[in-house]
Formats: structure tokens, sequence, C-alpha cells
């Protein structure tokens, strides 16, 4: 069949079976193509044009696309057991929670393994609820934490939650790097504060280096939980295995997701100190999942655990990171009316513009020329820039001239007005 034809008749199918206003939005930003096939840090469309990944799905391809390790681990699990049993032993889960709690910070212990980010959030409000025996949950304005009820609740976004009121009772949302603010609403019925070390979805926020020690502090003196997710800054992305790493903070829960599944699979878990785990143990059926911790999910996050150690892949990350920070900086300071801010920490990477207005043309400038990348969900004024970690320095240089090229384009614009 002829590409356009497929082209064509895939788009009508997104606007008769998925969701017309999607294919509105993704031709507006002139996405009239589909995703064939990628490899590395590559994509590539049916015609064969390739795009730098620079969005990475999110967070998910920090290894890049198919990973020869991860692809094999995947492919010798399913040609053994791909889905578990569920009443035997299974060796790929306990091999994974036994890697879980030597990657993870501090004393964090058992884990619980899941399909996706949003229910590894919904498992550890569950968790802290369950071993505090408190309600009450505070988040932080413009979080993001999943969309299912539990996380959507802890979501810090109205536009998201609006339309599903009432949501969960005793949640409450203070602003994110305000101690202050935070001491105002903690209390002894607070069963626990969840966070993200750097706010993804809420437009790349890296918090001062004091935040979450002073965070860590207050949830001790009240004895609440702290919950860190790191489902996007987690496994390497921030220039440490986990963001909190950089702070010297170690959470009561550490929520983990997309990076974990190596590009290949969709995982996510929550791992927990054993003290915290204590109503679980007396109790382990509280909470289950059918497909959570499947064999080939957790053949997927071991081989992907393996490779980010061989091949230094947190190091790298560091180092590229500080590189296309430094570059997209000195485009910043030249056109200072175009990106008011370039901001982040490894390759979690945050281009806010100087208006919201500019993010259209920028990326539909940007993929047009091979590179992709996205907005943050809960602020749409910021770019940004999340590449596998395996991304290359001259890779790097192609995309900065890119930027710079659409950033020249969109200040001539600004000018003419
Ligand atoms: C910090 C954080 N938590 C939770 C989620 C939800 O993950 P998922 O979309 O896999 O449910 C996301 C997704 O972007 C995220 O960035």
């Amino acid at each position: 069949m002829d590409n356009n034809v497929i082209v064509s008749e895939t788009i009508e199918k997104y606007e008769k079976y998925i969701n017309p206003a999607v294919a509105r939005l993704f031709r507006f930003m002139g996405l009239s193509t589909i995703e064939w096939e990628a490899e590395g840090t590559i994509i590539r469309d049916i015609d064969g044009k390739e795009y730098i990944d620079c969005l990475g799905g999110y967070g998910v391809f920090s290894l890049g696309h198919r990973n020869p390790k991860v692809v094999e681990a995947v492919k010798c699990q399913l040609d053994t057991m791909p889905l578990s049993s569920k009443v035997l032993f299974d060796k790929p889960m306990a091999d994974l929670a036994e890697l879980m709690a030597e990657v993870t910070p501090g004393d964090l212990q058992y884990s619980f393994f899941v399909n996706s980010g949003t229910e590894a959030v919904e498992g550890a409000l569950k968790l802290a609820r369950v071993h505090t025996g408190r309600h009450k949950v505070i988040s932080t304005i413009n979080a993001f934490h999943g969309k299912t009820l539990g996380a959507l609740t802890a979501t810090g976004r109205d536009l998201f939650r609006e339309p599903f009121q009432p949501l969960l009772s005793g949640f409450s949302h203070v602003p994110f790097n305000d101690i202050e603010a935070l001491k105002k609403v903690i209390d002894h019925e607070t069963a626990a504060v969840i966070i993200e070390p750097v706010q993804g979805e809420g437009g790349i926020i890296v918090p001062s280096d004091d935040y979450l020690p002073a965070v860590r502090q207050l949830c001790d003196e009240y004895s609440a939980l702290l919950i860190c997710d790191e489902v996007q800054t987690g496994l390497g992305r921030t220039g440490k295995m986990f963001a909190v790493d950089h702070y010297s903070v170690v959470p009561d829960i550490l929520t983990t997701a997309k990076a974990l599944g190596g590009g290949v699979m969709p995982i996510g878990a929550f791992t927990a100190k054993a003290s915290v785990w204590d109503k679980y143990i007396t109790s382990p059926f509280l909470h289950t999942s059918t497909f959570g911790g499947n064999p080939l999910a957790c053949a997927a996050a071991i081989a992907a655990l393996e490779v980010i150690k061989e091949d230094k892949l947190v190091e790298r990350a560091a180092e590229q990171g500080a590189y296309f920070i430094a570059k997209l900086k000195e485009i910043q300071t030249s056109y200072s009316d175009v990106i008011m801010e370039v901001r982040g920490k490894g390759l979690m990477i945050g281009i806010d513009l100087a208006k919201e207005g500019i993010g259209g043309l920028m990326m539909s400038e940007l993929v047009n020329n091979g590179v992709l990348v996205a907005y943050t969900l809960n602020n749409p004024k910021v770019i940004r820039i999340e590449p596998p970690l395996i991304i290359s320095r001259q890779q790097i240089d192609f995309v900065i001239k890119v930027v710079a090229d659409a950033v020249k384009k969109a200040h001539e614009m600004i000018e003419d007005f």
C-alpha cells in the first residue's frame, strides 16, 4: 500500500476511533506522519525520515530505542515463560526486587511491581495510609503524579482535576520549593508528603539545594512519610541514579516507572523501607496486581539496570547534560526575548520560553528539521529536552544548531510585530 494512503488512513482512524482533537493537535504541531521504526536515539517515520528523539518518550527511552541487551532478555523470557502463574515462585521478579534494593538509596528494601507510573503512585499512597493509619497527604502545586483517581488527587493541576471532583479527601497542595508553606500545612494527621525531586511536567523545576533535606526533616518531625516520585527523574536521568541522590535524601517510599522497562516493556514499582511495609507483611494480599511485575517486564528491567551500570549511563547523563545546558544557555543569552530561562539537571532540561505562543512555532521548526520534542504537560511554555542518555556529542551539536535556527526565526517574528 502507498505510504500516503497508510498515513491518511491512520489519521482518519484517530479521528473516528481515538479522538479527533488529538488528530487535530498533532497536525497543528506539524506532526502529519506516522512513526515506523526506532533504534538508539533515532526514530524513523514511514517514509524513512529520521528524527533525533529529544523527548525520549517523556523519560521512557533512557537507554534509547530497542537496546539490544534488553530486547534479547525479553525475547529469551518470551521463549520460556512470558507471564507468571502467580502460584509458583517467580525468579525474574525476585531478582529484580533484589536489584531495586541495591540501586535505590539508603535502606529501601521491599518492592511491589506495577505496569505504569500512576499505579506506582497509587501503591505508594495506599502504603502510606495503611502504614501510618492517617489519611492526609500533602502534594505540590503543578506536580504531576498520574491520572488514576488517587494519583490524580495528588497531581497539582486543576485543569486535570476539576472535571473529576470530588476526588479523594484529605489532600492539599502547597507551592513547590517553599518549605514555609509546607510547615503551615503539615501536622500529626499527615500520612505523607509526596514530591517530585525535580518537577517534570510542571516545567522542569529544580528546587534549591536545601529544600528536599528540609522536607525530609519536617516529615520526620511529624512522623509523616516522604514519598519521592522518581517516575520521570529516576534511573540516571538527572545525572545521578535517583534525583534524591543530589540532595542525599532517603525517602520512605520511592516510585519508579518509565525508564525501568529499558524502553522495551512497561513496568513501574514502589519501593519502601522495611518498617513501612509492616501492614503488607501481615496482610500480603492487601495490594495485588495481575500483570504487575510480569516476567517479561522484569526481564527487561533487570537488563536495563545492568546496561545503565555497564554503560555508565548515569555519568554520561551528567556530562552530556552539563554540555547541553551550557550550549542552550548561550542561545538564551543571545535571544532573551525568545527564551526566558534554560534549566535542568543532567539530561532533564527545560527551555522556558518568553511567551506561550512561541511554543507551537518552535516545536514545528524542530520537528521539521528532524528533532522530536514536546512541551511539559502542566506548563506549555516549557519545551522539554529529555533525550536518551546515550545521545552523542555530535547529535547534541546538531540539536543545538536546529534550536538556534528556530529561536532566530522566533526572534525575527517577534521583531516584526
Ligand atoms: C513524576 C511522574 N509521576 C507519575 C507519572 C505517571 O506515569 P504514567 O503516565 O506511566 O501513569 C508521570 C508521567 O509523566 C510522572 O512524570
